[in-house]
């Protein structure tokens, strides 16, 4: 049996020091070059802003969080969006896929999506949908896990330090 350095769980509520440590997920992505939102350098203070914002959507049960944790604290996170249509009761729209880059190439990603899935599941979803930059390394753990690509929105989006990127939109079924 393999013994990961790291355990993956879901929060149902979200206290100021894993707001922090969240915080510090997130500035080291952005740092890492990766297009999640944020323009580079992010503060802490911007970074703090918006795990608080996603605390209070956990709160509300308009989100769903899902943690790892290894030795030095949180080291990865994914989140499930229920803020949806009413007309799309049976969907989620997954989001902010980010594992800091000491705990990268280890499986993690792996398992952070698995968690979310299954986490999907039990919340009564049949639908996820998820958008990812074009070729990059969350577009290959997507494919590699079986989510099926929809198609390429060119320049879609800014890279952290400036120049446009294209988006690939992506969905899984977990109904069968
Ligand atoms: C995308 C991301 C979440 C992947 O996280 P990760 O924990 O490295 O993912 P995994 O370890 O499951 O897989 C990554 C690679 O490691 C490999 N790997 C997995 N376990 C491994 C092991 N034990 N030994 C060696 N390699 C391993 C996988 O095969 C995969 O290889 P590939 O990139 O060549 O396809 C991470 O790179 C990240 O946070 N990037 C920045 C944020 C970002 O872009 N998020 C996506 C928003 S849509």
């Amino acid at each position: 049996m393999i013994t990961h350095a790291w355990s993956v769980r879901r929060l149902h509520a979200v206290d100021d020091a894993q707001i922090d440590e969240l915080a510090g997920v997130l500035i080291d992505c952005v740092d890492g070059g990766a297009s999640v939102s944020f323009m580079h350098p992010l503060t802490r203070d911007r970074a703090v802003s918006f795990w608080r914002r996603v605390a209070q959507g956990v709160a509300a049960g308009n989100r769903a969080l899902i943690v790892a944790e290894d030795a030095h604290g949180l080291c990865g996170t994914v989140q499930l969006m229920f803020d949806l249509p009413e007309n799309q009761p049976h969907r989620a729209d997954l989001a902010k896929m980010l594992v800091h880059r000491r705990a990268r190439r280890q499986g993690l990603g792996a398992a952070l999506l698995r968690a979310a899935e299954a986490t999907a599941r039990e919340c009564g979803k049949s639908l996820l949908v998820l958008d990812a930059v074009t070729n990059g390394d969350a577009a290959r753990l997507y494919e590699r896990l079986g989510w099926k690509r929809v198609g390429v929105i060119p320049g879609y989006a800014l890279m952290p330090q400036g120049g446009l990127c294209d988006t690939t939109v992506y969905y899984r079924n977990l109904g069968g």
